[in-house]
């Protein structure tokens, strides 16, 4: 994210000349006329290897269905951001965030805010671009983990499980997966059969690999079953939150398995540390988009990355639908080619 921030307050002053003001805490920070402040040269100096954002940041956030936690009721705040937005004197607003984020910056571009999007998530869930940022960092942790956990899986003849992140989607799984050598890899888009991932592990053992790697996305489900929903859905959680797969197939495995399976959830350290090269030159390429796309009034959309050029799309259409693994697709075969397991 500071990447991101960084890229767009030095190209909007040196390019441009013109004055940044950063919003603290997402959408949050518009509902408030003091929870912002300049951003200059030097406010971003030394931002680019650290994780996080400088701003702050939330993902409860939305204005358009705030919750009035005391009072009991979810109200719509749209008439104060816009409030907020001309009382800044602010001319454009560049948003950045997932799904949900920029469904609400749609919202408010559709209300009268100038908006450009920005793609952020680990999960790579949006359309319309090939990466969005974060993801590859992610992906490095999460590979380096399964390095890490080859030790003890073959000194110790074990079955470990990594649970991953990733939401709905099964990126993180499957290409830190492939990179890392996992024998299983479950995603929620190949809903697994786990009789069968038993029958591949027992015929491991057989064939003399007495240890294997499970890799299993947060959201990954059992054929004819359900996610497991570390916390559901409320008024101030917009959406559930996922989290308890690893164990979940732990448990399956007892009866099926003559092994010891070990669980390991890699959790928030996906979302921390210093970003990737890649994912520092996205974040600044889409950064200096963002601006370029203010000066040229392209508003309601998002910067995105097709092949290697950056583009815009409409930000209805990155939203439309989330961007999801091919069951039947290339890095899906690429995976079965190598012998790995996808859970059917
Ligand atoms: O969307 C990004 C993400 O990290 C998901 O992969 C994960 O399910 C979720 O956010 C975790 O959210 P929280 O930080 O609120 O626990």
């Amino acid at each position: 994210m500071n990447a991101v921030i960084r890229g767009v307050v030095k190209s909007a002053i040196i390019r441009h000349g013109w004055q940044v003001i950063g919003i603290e805490d997402g959408f949050d920070g518009l509902l408030e006329l003091n929870r912002c402040r300049p951003l200059t040269l030097e406010s971003v100096r030394g931002i680019l290897p650290r994780g996080g954002t400088i701003l702050g940041t939330t993902n409860r956030g939305n204005p358009l269905f705030y919750h009035l936690i005391r009072e009991g009721k979810t109200v719509d705040y749209s008439d104060r951001v816009l409030e907020n937005f001309r009382t800044l004197g602010l001319d454009a607003l560049v948003a950045v965030g997932g799904e949900g984020s920029l469904k609400i910056a749609l919202e408010l571009s559709k209300r009268g805010v100038p908006v450009v999007g920005v793609p952020k998530t680990i999960d790579n869930d949006l359309l319309g671009t090939d990466f969005t940022f974060g993801y590859n960092t992610a992906l490095e942790t999460a590979t380096d983990a399964l390095d890490k956990l080859h030790t003890t899986a073959e000194s110790h003849h074990r079955v470990m499980i990594l649970e991953v992140m990733g939401r709905y989607a099964g990126w993180i799984a499957l290409e830190s997966g492939i990179a890392g050598g996992a024998d299983v890899i479950l995603i929620p888009e190949i809903p697994f059969d786990i009789q069968r991932v038993c029958a591949a592990i027992r015929q491991r053992s057989e064939r003399g690999s007495r240890f294997s790697i499970i890799v299993a996305a947060e959201g990954a489900y059992p054929a004819g079953g359900s996610r497991v929903v570390a916390h559901e859905a409320d008024e101030r959680h917009a959406i559930e939150r996922l989290g308890g797969i690893g164990q979940y197939v732990a448990k399956q495995f007892e009866g099926c398995l003559d092994m010891d399976v070990r669980v390991t959830v890699l959790g928030h350290l996906q979302r921390g540390g210093s970003p990737t090269t890649f994912d520092r030159a996205l974040g600044s390429r889409f950064g200096t988009k963002a601006v370029a796309m203010v000066a040229a009034g392209e508003f309601g959309r998002m910067a995105c990355l097709r092949g290697r050029t950056i583009g815009t799309i409409p930000i209805e259409e990155a939203t439309r639908d989330l961007n999801l693994v091919d069951p039947d697709g290339e890095i899906a075969r690429t995976a079965e080619d190598l012998g790995i397991m996808l859970g059917r």
